[in-house]
């Protein structure tokens, strides 16, 4: 924890850059944090690389979420320049926040691997959160979770969790360059998920299965950009292939406790959904 001066938390008004924000507050003074995006007090934006220089000034420690998703085609582009720039501005370390099963978010974690500079990723499976913060929230709205994936299961990981890990990734210079593949405790497909959350708010949710050509004007009709659109599909007809239908223990092995389970996030959300 000495070597910190300051940390950088990259789109710290999101899911888990808020969640990472909060706990270190928790653990350092504040002039020591700087909580950046398009619309935090640090000014940080990923299609304009003027904005960089100045988010990374007298920063030693990132926190990296990248967005949309890493595995958009000018990633690899951008996270290449962003570690080499963070080197050239004397950055000692950065955790990244990384997906399962994408090929082009892997090619990033390389690139940091590779930078010269200490790392962590820390790969993670879908977030809870995603359905009352996230694109699935109105899913749950209408009652039918209406996607064009089969009986696939995934294994749902609450932002809290990750949060922690990274935090620890970040103060706890024992844990540097390793990849933490964080999940939660169970495989769910969009089935026992409805079933979840039918139970614990008393009305009926249910997952339906639809045509990509359905979901695509869904998408359309409520309003979702193009690019946004494109990744989806990817996520939905390539990365939910069943790739990723395995749970890890390293939730267990750097916090010493298991992940938070999805009943229990539904639970503590309640008031929410
Ligand atoms: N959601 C999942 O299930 C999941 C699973 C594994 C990995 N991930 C990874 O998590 C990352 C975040 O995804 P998310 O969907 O959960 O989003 P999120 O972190 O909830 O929100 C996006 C954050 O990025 C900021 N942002 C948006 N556009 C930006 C830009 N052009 N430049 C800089 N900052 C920008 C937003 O703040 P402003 O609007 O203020 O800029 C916000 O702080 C992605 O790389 C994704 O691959 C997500």
């Amino acid at each position: 924890m000495n070597d910190i001066k300051t940390i950088l938390v990259i789109g710290a008004s999101g899911k888990t850059g808020s969640a990472v924000y909060k706990r270190l507050l928790k653990q350092l003074p504040e002039e020591k944090l700087k909580a950046a995006s398009r619309s935090s007090s640090t000014l940080f934006n990923w299609n304009d690389s003027s904005t960089w220089k100045s988010a990374l000034e007298g920063v030693s420690h990132v926190y990296l979420t990248y967005y949309p998703d890493l595995a958009i085609e000018a990633s690899a582009a951008h996270i290449t320049a962003f570690c080499n720039l963070a080197s050239s501005k004397n950055v000692k370390h950065i955790t990244l926040l990384s997906g399962r099963g994408e090929p082009a978010a892997q090619t990033c974690e390389e690139i940091l691997i590779n930078s010269g500079l200490s790392w962590n990723i820390v790969r993670a499976s879908w977030f809870n959160q995603n359905f009352s913060d996230g694109f699935f929230k109105g899913f749950i709205d209408a009652g039918v979770i209406a996607l064009p994936v089969q009986d696939v299961k995934e294994a749902f990981i609450d932002i809290e969790d990750i949060a922690d890990v990274v935090v620890e990734t970040l103060l706890n210079s024992n844990r540097r360059n390793q990849l933490f593949e964080v999940t939660g405790p169970e495989l769910l497909s969009f089935d026992d998920i409805a079933d979840q959350f039918s139970e614990i708010l008393g009305r009926d949710i249910s997952f339906s299965t639809v045509s990509k050509a359905d979901f695509n004007n869904m998408m359309l009709a409520e309003g979702v950009p193009a690019d946004v659109l494109s990744l989806l599909n990817f996520l939905f007809t390539e990365v939910l292939d069943g790739r990723n239908e395995y749970v890890t223990g390293d939730v267990n092995d750097v916090l010493g406790r298991p992940a938070k389970a999805f009943k229990q996030y539904i639970a503590q959300n309640k008031a929410r959904f």
